[in-house]
């Protein structure tokens, strides 16, 4: 027969660290953790993929940001006009197709344009580009005519890279930035 004495204390050690197993693979799942909001929207919320396409219909779970920025133009469309006139990029038909508004609105100045895509030749003359405020090395470009030098800027001209290496630009964005060059030229 087996040392009664040991029995109990073995039976008790036993079952102290079961529940201790226990406690520690179970309670994390009941929601023990600090703050953790387990309903289904909140899961959804933090699972859900980083982007989503705006197809303008109805979607299941909408980022809180632009469901307000959609709904924002309608809302204060009347009072904006009533207290601010035609003033700033906000034409009428700017409730109408966001899309476009946002296209328009992010339109770069000249003087970004030039600063992020022209600098590098136009500012040290680099590759013979005419410097900007040369206006010696500007008047005869000048002079030709802005249809002459938007040709060049858009086609290339020698060493002058096509869209001056901006290939994102937009035709009037490249304009902005020969109409920056150029009125710091003369
Ligand atoms: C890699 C260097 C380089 C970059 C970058 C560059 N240019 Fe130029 N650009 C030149 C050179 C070189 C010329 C002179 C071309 C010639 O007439 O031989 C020139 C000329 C021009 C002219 C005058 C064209 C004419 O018909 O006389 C315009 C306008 C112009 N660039 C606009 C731009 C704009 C706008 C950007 C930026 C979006 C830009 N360039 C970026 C090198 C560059």
């Amino acid at each position: 027969m087996a040392n009664p004495d040991k029995f109990p204390t073995s039976l008790v050690a036993g079952i102290a660290v079961t529940l201790a197993v226990t406690a520690y693979l179970v309670l994390p799942t009941l929601g023990g953790g600090p703050d953790v909001d387990m309903s289904e929207d909140a899961v959804l919320q933090r699972i859900k993929p980083i982007g989503s396409v705006n197809t303008t219909q109805a979607k299941p779970a909408p980022a809180p940001a632009p469901a307000t920025k959609q709904e924002k133009p309608a809302a204060t469309a009347e009072e904006e006009k009533s207290t601010e006139g035609t003033g700033k990029e906000k034409p009428a038909e700017a409730s109408t197709n966001t899309a476009e508004t946002k296209a328009a609105s992010t339109s770069r100045s000249g003087e970004e344009i030039f600063n992020a895509s022209c600098t590098a030749c136009h500012s040290t003359g680099a590759a013979g580009a005419p410097k900007i405020g040369d206006k010696e090395a500007w008047a005869p470009r000048i002079a030709t005519g802005m249809d002459a030098l938007m040709k060049s800027a858009i086609n290339g001209k020698k060493s002058m890279p096509p869209r001056g290496t901006c290939m994102d630009c937009s035709d009037d964005e490249l304009k902005s930035a020969v109409e920056y060059m150029v009125s710091k030229s003369k």
